[in-house]
């Protein structure tokens, strides 16, 4: 993970330095100092080019003469009074992209007291570098041949602020989301050859160094229980089905106080199954564990800042593939809670999955409330395309605060109907239910409404992040790929709503 520092402010002697412009090419004070020890370099440099101060502009100044500098780098915030936390950290995201493509290694970012900005100026510099570290992930261990020149270079960002002790102690637990969120990254990005429901269900396990509380069910356990549903999707594939179940007790007041609990689909490869998918794009069905991936890098986050919380975490883990023993369309298969499905298309086993998830999660639990993370539907992304993910829920006021939480994150969320009349379309002749209605209207509520019947009036929440988990251009703290999309937003839903003080 890139190193980040924070310093007391001071010019450097030398390498790279970056100072803050803000709109209309009004330099920041430390920018003005820099600029008179530069007798007027940097304002020149800036009147000869486009560069204005725009938010994530970035304007390099070289080898200016008079200072040991090798680089200064003027970085544009926008308009004062609209930079938020949230802006920030895009703005750290630009400083750092810019950095690694020209092959620096390390550099001072002065968080400018940049005129009307709200918050301290620790508090703008723990924001910058989140952003900063946010944006150096990157997936590249079997790229073996890539040349160094290639490679991002960028090893150490110093924030220098004043305040920096205070900034370096709120950073830290900005730090263990960062990590929560590489490792969503990480195990979202791996082949399906590599992460498999076993190999997925390692990963859970490797929580326990932090201090969670992991268990496994295995396909006998399962059975034992009654996941008719889960299994049935993971028949076909040589790789068992595996639930891990991931606690944490952060709760000062104790163990026994009810907790949080987040479950999440974690199909590691989705071919459809019999309902096979056309082989154009089938890859992008290796992500189709990231609700699971999402699930344990939350864990990773609350247990890594010791969160004063207790959270649950549980997970489906299968594969589902086209074999002799994979599961026919017009199976009728047995769920947990004791409801028969009628799998009419063996493609729509996202929810087979979480059916089981679900019911347990609330029969042993007893939770608060339940959030759910899948990429359910292709349909999710005809509807809100890749900026929103999908929320249903059967409760306002956790609809309430995800909303909240999204905006502060940057990680939106946009509500979506639930209703009796759409319930009433999975209604099946032969059995309790059927997994699809077989038109195409309403997919992602038709999918949310199957979870519901799995919920037993526990607040619930879904999110559908089919079209938000994978990213396919570079974006502010965001680089392409895994984008692990519902960390920093859970994380901060924990942390606003549901902590012990
Ligand atoms: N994993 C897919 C949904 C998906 C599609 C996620 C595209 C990410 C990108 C899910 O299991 C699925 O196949 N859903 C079907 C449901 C249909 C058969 C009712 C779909 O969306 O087509
Ligand atoms: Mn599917
Ligand atoms: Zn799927």
């Amino acid at each position: 993970m890139l190193k980040i520092a924070f310093a007391e402010p001071k010019i450097p002697a030398a390498g790279t330095y970056a100072v803050a412009v803000s709109a209309d090419r009004t330099l920041s004070p430390e920018a003005v100092e820099l600029d008179k020890k530069l007798g007027g370099a940097l304002r020149k440099a800036m009147m000869a080019t486009r560069f204005t101060g725009k938010r994530d502009e970035v304007l390099p100044v070289l080898a200016p003469a008079g200072v040991g500098l090798q680089r200064v780098l003027l970085y544009g915030v926008g308009k004062a009074e609209e930079l938020s936390d949230l802006r920030l950290q895009g703005v750290g995201g630009a400083i750092l992209a810019h950095l690694n493509s020209v092959g620096e290694t390390e550099a001072v970012v002065s968080v400018g007291r940049v005129g009307g900005a709200t918050g301290t100026a620790a508090q703008r510099a723990v924001e910058l570098a989140y952003g900063a570290v946010l944006r150096s992930y990157r997936f590249d261990k079997y790229r073996t041949k890539e040349k160094p020149e290639k490679k991002p270079t960028m090893k150490k960002l110093t924030v220098s602020v004043s305040g920096a002790s205070a900034a370096q102690r709120s950073f830290m637990n900005r730090e263990k989301v960062a990590e929560g969120v590489f490792l969503t990254r990480d195990v979202v990005s791996e082949p399906p050859n590599v992460i498999y429901p076993i190999t997925l269900a390692e990963q859970a396990k490797g929580l326990a160094k932090l201090g969670v509380d992991v268990e496994i069910l295995g396909v006998k356990e399962m059975k034992k229980l009654g996941m008719g549903a889960l299994l049935g999707v993971g028949q076909g594939s040589v790789h068992e089905p595996q639930v891990a179940i991931m606690k944490w007790f952060g709760d000062p007041k104790g163990r026994d106080r009810k907790p949080v609990a987040f479950c999440g689909k974690g199909v590691t490869f989705d071919t459809g199954g019999i309902s096979l998918k056309p082989a154009a794009g089938m890859w992008d069905m290796k992500w189709d564990m990231a609700g699971a991936g999402v699930v344990i890098g939350l864990m990773k986050a609350l247990a890594g800042r010791r969160a004063k919380v207790n959270a649950i975490g549980v997970v489906g883990l299968v594969e589902n593939m086209p074999s002799g023993a994979a599961q026919r369309p017009g199976d009728i298969v047995t769920s947990m809670s004791g409801q028969t499905i009628e799998v009419l298309n063996t493609d729509a086993e996202g929810r087979l999955v979480l059916a089981d998830v679900l019911w347990y999660t609330q029969d042993r639990f007893k939770p608060r409330f339940m959030v759910d993370l899948a990429t359910l539907t292709g349909a999710i992304i005809v509807s809100l395309g890749h900026e929103h993910a999908g929320l249903f829920s059967n409760n306002d006021e956790l609809v309430e605060k995800l909303v909240e939480s999204g905006k502060a994150t940057g990680e939106n969320v946009w509500r979506m109907p639930l209703g009796d009349s759409y319930d009433q379309e999975i209604d099946s002749d032969a059995a309790d239910m059927r997994n699809i209605t077989g038109v195409p209207a309403g997919g992602s509520i038709i999918g949310a409404q199957f979870l519901q019947r799995f919920v037993n009036s526990v607040p619930w929440a879904h999110l559908d992040i089919a079209g938000v988990a994978w990213s396919k251009k570079d974006t502010g703290t965001v680089p392409k790929g895994a984008t692990a999309f519902g960390v920093r937003l859970l994380d901060h839903f924990v942390a606003e709503n549901y902590e012990s003080s």
